[in-house]
C-alpha cells in the first residue's frame, strides 16, 4: 500500500518525506490556491519543487475541461518531470484525454470519481490511478470506504491495472479502513498520517520502560 500526501504545502511534504514513508504527492487547483500559488510559471515551478523533495509520483491537475485543452496541458505538465502524473477530471472529454495520454505513455490520475461506474470507465480508458473521493461521499451520507471496496473488487475480478487511490481522506480511521478493503494508495493530509503513530499505551509503556531503566541506573 502506497502513501501519498494530499497537499501543495512544501513544509508538510518535507515533514512526511522525513518520516520515510512517503511514496508520492497529490495536488489539485484548490490545494495550489490554498498555498497562494497562481500563474502557469509559478505553478510549474512549484511542481518541480515538489518533485525535488519526493522521488515518487506527483499528480498535477489540468484546468481545461475540453479534450484538446486537456491534451495540450497534460503533455506540457508531463514534460516538466518524469514523475508527474496528469490529473484529469472524470468527464466525457476527460475519459478521451486519459485514453490519448495513456497511448503516449503519459501517466494519469482520474479525479473526482464518486461511483463504481465512473471507476470502470477510468480503468477502461487506461488511467494509471483512479481517485474516489471518500470524505465527500461521507459528507452526503454515502459510505466512501464501501466505494473503495467495490472498485477494488471489480478491478481485481477483471485484472484492471488501474490503481485505486483513495482520496478526500479526512481522518486516521479512513486510512485503516482503506487498507482493509484493498486500496492501492491512500492520499491524505499530514494530520491523519501522523495520527497513525498515536496510541496512549505506547506512550505509557515507553514511559514505564524508561523509568524502570533509570531506577536501575540510579542504584548503581
Ligand atoms: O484528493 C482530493 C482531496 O484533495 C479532496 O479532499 O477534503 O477537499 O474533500 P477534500
Amino acid at each position: 500500500m502506497k502513501f501519498f500526501i494530499d497537499t501543495a504545502n512544501l513544509d508538510q511534504i518535507r515533514e512526511a518525506h522525513d518520516l520515510g514513508i512517503l511514496d508520492g504527492v497529490t495536488t489539485n487547483p484548490s490545494l495550489m490556491a490554498k498555498e497562494g500559488i497562481s500563474g502557469e510559471d509559478n505553478i510549474n515551478r512549484h511542481y518541480l519543487e515538489i518533485c525535488r523533495i519526493v522521488d515518487g509520483d506527483v499528480s498535477a491537475e489540468v484546468i481545461s475541461t475540453d479534450y484538446e485543452g486537456m491534451i495540450r496541458e497534460g503533455e506540457k505538465l508531463a514534460g516538466l518531470h518524469p514523475n508527474i502524473v496528469v490529473k484529469i477530471p472524470m468527464i466525457r472529454d476527460g475519459v478521451k484525454a486519459i485514453r490519448h495520454l495513456n497511448s503516449k505513455g503519459i501517466k494519469t490520475n482520474c479525479t473526482l470519481v464518486f461511483s463504481a461506474g465512473q471507476a470502470i470507465l477510468a480503468a477502461k480508458a487506461g488511467a494509471t490511478y483512479v481517485s474516489p473521493f471518500i470524505g465527500r461521499l461521507d459528507d452526503v451520507s454515502t459510505d466512501g470506504v464501501e466505494l473503495i471496496a467495490q472498485i477494488a473488487e471489480i478491478y481485481s475480478t477483471y485484472n484492471f491495472q488501474t490503481q485505486v487511490l483513495a482520496a478526500s481522506i479526512r481522518h486516521t480511521m479512513h486510512i485503516v479502513q482503506c487498507a482493509e478493503v484493498g486500496a492501492d494508495v491512500v492520499t491524505c493530509p499530514l494530520e491523519p498520517i501522523l495520527g497513525l503513530l498515536k496510541h496512549p499505551l505506547t506512550d505509557i509503556g515507553l514511559a514505564r520502560f524508561l523509568a524502570d531503566h533509570n531506577k536501575l541506573s540510579d542504584n548503581k
